[in-house]
């Protein structure tokens, strides 16, 4: 049975109590200067979306927001644990902290997210870093304010990682980073279990949000002038799964397409199990929805791909793209792959290397496998050696970089819709439907409009164009 638990408005309204003691509390020690907190948030977009919803719990408690932690009067560092490597840069970076603790003997450190919702890890990080004073799962990130208040005014240290299935918190503000680009959190959790991956025990069970709030959130970003809506969950695909209200994740992109207003519509990560033919049909008649499809396949072998559990063959993954291709002209594909998984043998390599060749990726988020503790495939006989995966790895990035070339040159000559994103240095710089930056000039006060870009040219993996409107 599960215990996914939606939180009460009465829950939600007793944060309030801690929200304007902690207040309180900074007008007086700051002299009624706002305090400062710095959030640094690591991992994927699903974390970044957390990590707004904390800053508006954090905005509520009267903080500005720094870039620089010697400034910071709160340091949250919202955590990953999908791989080693994103583990070893918070211990560093969270190490680093402690003279700045010394320095500041009143500054709060806390550390939250995916990582610490690991009781092996969390118990390290309270016995190694006496220094951190807060740590907390990401089952109760809507007592931010409820966790600080403990330790500010209890005067003890603070670990809080109740495991459970979930929760849905809803009410909360967000504090967007993405300038006239958000995040719209659909749903929560994972329950494919894929035999590498630690999402599924880290983030609890798939659970979706009610579509009303969903489309009125994203009525009301369009209101405020977001040009671009990422819808996330680990599995958008199973969006609505188990649920009375019965609106499936084609049927939410319809509605969100039918708000009025002049904005692109994104979402991530697709499930290739769950993308169904009807997707690339509602994608097809939604003018809005990006044709830019994320669909991870991790592997070209039938073999390691039923070792990870992913519940699809290669033949079935390369039929999906077939009829995408077929009913979504011009749409383009990313994707994750992982190498060296345990007992992977160069014939099974040499199948991954066969699909990103067949397939023909806009670009590819390559990684080196990296055992979890607590997934079936840590347990894994792994009898390659790791020179081999990185020479595997090498092999893999540079067949994409050779397709990526070509593809690149093919596109040169065509005329895109495109949305102005940002300065970089005499360019402006500008996302294109398949998602790639292309290099304009042009007036950085159209910063945040579409226009009609010609691609002029592709030198080492850069376009350039020019605007025509
Ligand atoms: N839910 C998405 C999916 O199913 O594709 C994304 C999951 S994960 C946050 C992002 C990517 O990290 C995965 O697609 C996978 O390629 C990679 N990944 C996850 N666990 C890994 C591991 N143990 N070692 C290496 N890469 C891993
Ligand atoms: Fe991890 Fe698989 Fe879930 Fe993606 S679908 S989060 S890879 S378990
Ligand atoms: Fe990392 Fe958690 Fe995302 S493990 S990749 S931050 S869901």
């Amino acid at each position: 049975m599960s215990d996914i638990r939606v939180i009460t408005p009465e829950e939600q309204e007793y944060q309030q109590l801690f929200i304007r003691q902690i207040r309180e509390y900074y007008q007086k020690r700051c002299e009624n200067t706002a305090p400062l907190a710095y959030v640094r948030t690591y991992g994927c977009q699903q974390n970044v979306a957390d990590s707004e919803r904390m800053k508006g719990l954090l905005s509520q408690m009267g903080f500005g927001f720094t870039e620089s932690p010697e400034q910071a009067d709160f340091i949250l560092f919202n955590t990953c644990a999908v791989r080693e490597h994103a583990e070893d840069r918070v211990f560093g970076n969270v190490g680093a902290l402690k003279a700045l603790k010394r320095r500041k003997p009143h500054l709060l450190i806390a550390l939250c997210g995916c990582m610490m919702q690991q009781e092996h890890v969390a118990q390290k990080v309270y016995r190694s870093y006496p220094f951190v004073g807060l740590v907390f799962g990401t089952h109760v990130q809507h007592r931010l304010p409820e966790l600080m208040a403990g330790v500010l005014f209890g005067g003890k240290r603070k670990v809080e990682i109740p495991s459970c299935d979930g929760v849905i918190a809803e009410g909360i503000p967000s504090v967007r980073d993405g300038g006239f680009k958000a995040f719209l959190s659909i749903m929560y959790g994972c329950n494919n279990f894929c035999t590498y991956c630690i999402v599924p025990y880290v983030r609890g069970r798939e659970r979706s949000r009610d579509p009303e709030t969903v489309v009125q959130e994203a009525r009301e970003l369009v209101e405020q002038g977001y040009k671009e809506i990422t819808l996330l969950g680990q599995n958008v695909n199973s969006y609505g799964k188990g649920e009375a209200h019965g609106v499936t994740f084609p049927e939410l992109l319809r509605r969100i397409n039918a708000i009025p207003g002049d904005f692109v519509i994104r979402f991530m990560t697709s499930h290739p199990k769950d993308a169904t033919r009807e997707l690339f049909d509602t994608i097809a008649e939604c003018e809005k929805v990006s044709r830019h499809f994320h669909l991870p396949f991790q592997s070209g072998s039938n073999r390691i791909l039923k070792e990870m559990n992913r519940r699809y063959t290669r033949e079935q993954y390369l039929e999906l793209i077939e009829y995408a291709r077929k009913t979504v002209p011009g749409i383009t594909f990313t994707s994750d792959v992982i190498v060296g998984f345990p007992g992977e043998q160069r014939e099974d390599f040499e199948q991954t290397l066969s699909l990103i060749r067949e397939v023909g990726f806009a670009s590819l988020f390559t990684f080196i496998f990296s055992p979890r503790k607590g997934t079936p495939a840590a347990q894994m006989e792994d009898p390659i050696p790791a020179e081999v995966k990185s020479a595997w790895f090498s092999e893999m990035t540079a067949l994409q970089e050779e397709l990526s070339g070509e593809r690149l040159k093919n596109v040169v000559g065509t005329t895109q819709r495109a949305l102005l994103e940002a300065e970089a240095g005499d360019y402006l710089e500008a996302r294109l439907p398949d998602n790639s930056i292309v290099r304009v000039q042009g007036d950085p006060a159209r910063i945040g409009e579409f226009v009609t870009v010609r691609i002029t040219g592709a030198r080492s993996y850069i376009l350039t164009g020019e605007i025509e409107n």
